[in-house]
């Protein structure tokens, strides 16, 4: 039987995502329902080694709900890829008196939580915090939606000057290693392609969605380019279509770290706060190792390891709605 828990500690890692706060708030405020003690702990696992810790109440989160970022900050630590880093976070948890652990953020924090979870004896549930919603075993990440949002609403901007000067544009979107920002956001602002890393699409295949479009007397033309893709970085992409086609203007905008801010979405308010309470629950019934998502309006529990592996989870039927569409 798995030892009771009386406290659990909180924190945020890897980029920061909107709905992280609501997250943290809905930790903190599910552990004081059930008489846990709370400790936040600031910066992620770099907190952690250097012993960044505060006890928090439920009025330590209050107006955080609305708020993008994280009140707790955020790192990417390389000490705690180490054993000895590790060993440090432990021993602070050991001597603080904290029996749990849930960790918020993404594949980063999942791998770094799967190792501390396997060598010291503390629980740990995981939620999926991250704009790039490159995990498996939920429909959606907390951020993603948000992130997305930020996208489609500068994209309509961008839509409104390169229709006034008949521009192409290529719009970078964030996502290190996978294309679920650019597919989402191609097909509802209504781009005429999308570059994504999950694809070996050859340059070729843009030229042909370009000159159909040119074809079609389409010449407010957008391209989303995710920034793993394969055919090289936006700049890159932009001068080959330059080289080929020299009549047609066209422009570059990265929208970067743009769409890491702002206020969450409804939806992911609520994911967030169900997500939240959800891994207080499951720490007191003695689950652990595991990342909570929510899949066709479920809970679901994936271990570590089989969340970090994402790669089947992009719907490239979204892909072929968007090239119907973009005629
Ligand atoms: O993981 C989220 C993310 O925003 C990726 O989409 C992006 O590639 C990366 O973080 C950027 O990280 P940083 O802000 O550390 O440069």
């Amino acid at each position: 039987m798995s030892k009771e828990i009386k406290s659990i500690g909180v924190l945020t890692s890897g980029g920061d995502a909107p709905g992280m706060n609501a997250a943290i708030r809905a930790v903190v405020r599910a552990a004081n329902y059930y008489n846990l003690r709370v400790f936040g702990i600031y910066e992620g696992y770099q907190g952690l080694i250097e012993n960044r810790i505060l006890e928090l109440n439920a009025r330590s989160v209050k107006n955080i709900l609305n708020r993008g970022g994280t009140v707790l900050k955020s790192s990417r630590s390389e000490e705690f890829k180490t054993k000895e880093g590790r060993k440090k976070a432990y021993q602070h948890l050991v001597d603080r008196g904290i029996d749990a652990l849930v960790l918020i953020g993404g594949n980063g924090t999942f791998t770094g939580g799967m190792y501390f979870s396997q060598e010291f004896d503390i629980p740990v549930m995981g939620l999926p915090g991250t704009i790039d919603n490159d995990l498996a075993g939920t429909d959606f990440t907390i951020g993603y939606d948000t992130a997305c949002n930020v996208v489609i609403d500068c994209v309509d901007k961008i839509r409104d000057t390169a229709e006034s000067h008949n521009r192409l544009f290529f719009v970078e979107v964030m996502g290190r290693d996978s294309g679920f920002i650019a597919l989402r956001t191609g097909l509802a602002s209504g781009a005429l392609d999308v570059v994504l890393p999950e694809e070996d699409q050859p340059m070729e295949d843009l030229y042909q969605e370009l000159e159909k479009g040119a074809n079609n007397n389409k010449m407010n033309r957008i391209i989303i380019v995710s920034e793993g893709n394969k055919l090289g970085d936006t700049w890159t992409v932009a001068q080959k279509v330059r080289e080929r086609y020299p009549q047609w203007d066209s422009k570059i905008t990265i929208l970067g770290h743009l769409q890491r801010g702002g206020s969450p979405s409804c939806l992911d308010r609520v994911l967030a706060s169900q997500l939240g309470v959800a891994a207080v629950e499951a720490l007191r019934e003695g689950r652990q190792g595991e990342m909570i998502g929510m899949v066709n309006h479920k809970l679901l529990f994936t271990p570590f390891d089989k969340a970090i592996e994402s790669k089947s989870k992009i719907d490239m039927e979204l892909n072929r709605i968007l090239k119907i569409l973009s005629t």
